[in-house]
């Protein structure tokens, strides 16, 4: 079976009240419907990732879906460390990539 994927604008199968709504990803405008968060909102535009490990530089995106993994973590309004798959995506959210930050070790 081969992957496949429907912007949610070409998706024939439309939501009742589809309220668009709008948030930008690091200054990229990204347009989704009332209702998704914010990682279905960037999966439906096609952003697969955005955010990469500090180790092994490996991209990240949503991984569990369900708020465990927090591989999908992003800044939200200057806020840090939420989880994209789980925060319903709000008109006008300004969405930043959040990378790993190593500690500083002390010997
Ligand atoms: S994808 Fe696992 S917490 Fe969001």
């Amino acid at each position: 079976m081969a992957a496949r994927m429907i912007r949610a604008s070409n998706d024939p199968v439309q939501p009742l009240t589809a309220d668009r709504i709008g948030l930008t990803l690091d200054g990229t405008p990204h347009e989704g419907l009332r209702g998704q968060t914010i990682a279905g909102v960037l999966l439906a535009e096609g952003v697969l990732s955005w955010r990469r490990t500090s180790v092994g530089d490996s991209p990240r995106g949503v991984f569990c879906g369900i708020g465990v993994c927090f591989d999908c973590i992003v800044e939200v309004n200057g806020v840090r460390d939420i989880r994209a798959c789980q925060r319903r995506a709000q008109d006008g959210d300004v969405v930043r990539t959040q990378h790993d930050e190593l500690p500083e070790v002390t010997s």
